[in-house]
């Protein structure tokens, strides 16, 4: 807006300009011939009279005299008086014959190099031109167009800076208003503080606010509903799980052994469901950042011994020569992050192969493993809740909703990549955190 104001009014001001002065430059010349062009006739007009006397007073009128110079100067005006047969009587101190034209002629006229003036006297006996050099009148106008443009060369940066200026003097609570949205997070829904705003866009700025709380609203109400929910399953799932194992070792072994079995998986499942969609709340409620950044490297080692001790297939940590990778992400919500990249790693890669954790210094966290390639289109779709890919392992789908709804949270990054990088099969995970 700032740009095209300042070379639209720039570029607006400067032809206007452009016309004014051509429009001058022409009243001008045409000004000065007319003015001229009058001085050369009262001119001629004066010299005949008084040429004609001196002539007739003459011994022998019929040779050629040179009016002599009274003081030695440059002539501007010259002029030549001739006979009835054309030759010339009396001629002008500084005299260029070539100048005029053989044959005499009567008004005004312009050769090549002069403006001339023609005009007789004592029935066409004595015939006088005055001769002025056009390159005066030329350098005249010139000068007036030039002194004209001159300006311009002032004009067009000077509009430009002030226009800029002008504009983003105008335009600063608009600014203000457009760095207040920029720097904000995804997750921050507060009201924007437009005070400084012109007021064409208070309305807009008010609009922006309500449809934020609106959308606060909405979100929050969505969130305390599977929030509230999950927690409210918790219980009944809970007792009802105690209560089918109870059932289980009461129960004789055979078909309904069997069957108790199946419902206490089903019944695991559940919880298992419902805890994620504890998680998935938490993940999008907000406020997933802490005051003073935390090393996380003891979290992550910690979470990687929890699963070791749970599982067959080896973990690799590696760690980077830093004692410290500093996070300002809560530590309990990194904790659900991770644990869910984990476990897929573990559920979702070959079982027979290492999984690899793997933080390094500038806070890049990654989490490898082996096995079939995720085709690239699954990829992009698989941070959606409920989405899975090609797996036969039990789940929600919504680990990878869990972990992208916390880094986006947290202002973190988190790419998947199939094959992993540097490999031809398996799957990584890595999550960028903010510094
Ligand atoms: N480490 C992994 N290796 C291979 N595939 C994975 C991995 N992590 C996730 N996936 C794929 O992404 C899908 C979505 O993962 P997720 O949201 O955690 O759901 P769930 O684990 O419950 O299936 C998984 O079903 C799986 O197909
Ligand atoms: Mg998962």
């Amino acid at each position: 807006m700032q740009r095209r104001l300042g070379v639209g009014l720039t570029l607006g001001t400067t032809l206007l300009w452009l016309f004014v002065a051509v429009v001058t430059a022409l009243i001008v010349e045409d000004t000065l011939n007319k003015t001229l062009d009058s001085v050369l006739e009262e001119a001629a007009q004066r010299l005949l009279s008084l040429a004609v006397v001196e002539i007739f007073n003459r011994e022998d009128s019929d040779l050629l005299q040179q009016v002599a110079a009274l003081h030695p100067h440059e002539e501007y005006i010259t002029y030549l008086v001739r006979g009835m047969d054309g030759a010339p009587l009396l001629v002008s101190h500084d005299i260029d014959l070539s100048v005029f034209p053989e044959t005499p002629q009567t008004g005004l006229r312009s050769t090549a190099t002069h403006r001339l003036y023609g005009i007789s006297a004592v029935s066409d006996t004595f015939f006088i031109e005055v001769a002025e050099p056009l390159a005066s009148r030329r350098q005249a106008k010139w000068q007036t167009i030039g002194m004209l443009f001159l300006p311009l060369a002032g004009l067009i940066p000077l509009s430009l800076i002030g226009i800029w200026w002008f504009v983003r003097r105008s335009l600063r609570g608009v600014l203000e208003y457009r760095t207040m949205l920029e720097v904000r997070g995804a997750g921050d829904l507060s009201p924007v503080r437009g005070e400084n705003l012109p007021a064409e866009i208070v309305p807009i700025g008010e609009a922006v606010n309500q449809l934020l709380e609106r959308l606060r609203r909405t979100l929050e109400a969505e969130r305390s509903f599977t929030a509230n929910s999950a927690h409210e399953l918790r219980t009944p799932l809970a007792a009802t799980l105690a209560q089918v194992q109870r059932l289980r070792r009461e129960a004789p072994d055979g078909p309904i052994q069997d069957r108790t079995e199946r419902i206490e998986a089903s019944l695991r499942e559940l919880s298992r469901l419902s805890e994620k969609l504890m998680q998935l709340a938490k993940a999008e409620s907000g406020g997933l950042l802490v005051e003073s950044p935390e090393n996380i490297l003891p979290i992550v080692t910690h979470l990687v011994d929890d699963f070791q001790r749970a599982t067959e297939t080896p973990l690799m940590l590696s760690l980077p020569n830093e004692a410290c990778v500093m996070s300002s992400i809560d530590p309990d919500v990194l904790a659900i992050l991770l644990r869910n990249l984990i476990e897929n790693a573990l559920k979702h890669g070959q079982k027979d192969r290492p999984v690899e954790v793997c933080v390094l210094g500038n806070g890049l966290l990654r989490v490898i493993n082996a096995g079939p390639v995720v085709p690239v289109e699954d990829l992009n779709r698989l941070t959606d809740r409920f989405q899975r890919a090609n797996t036969p392992a039990a789940g929600s789908g919504l680990g990878l909703a869990i972990a992208h709804a916390i880094a986006v949270g947290a202002g973190a990054t988190l790419t998947l990549a199939s094959p992993a990088s540097g490999r031809v099969d398996g799957f990584e995970a890595s999550l960028r955190l903010p510094h």
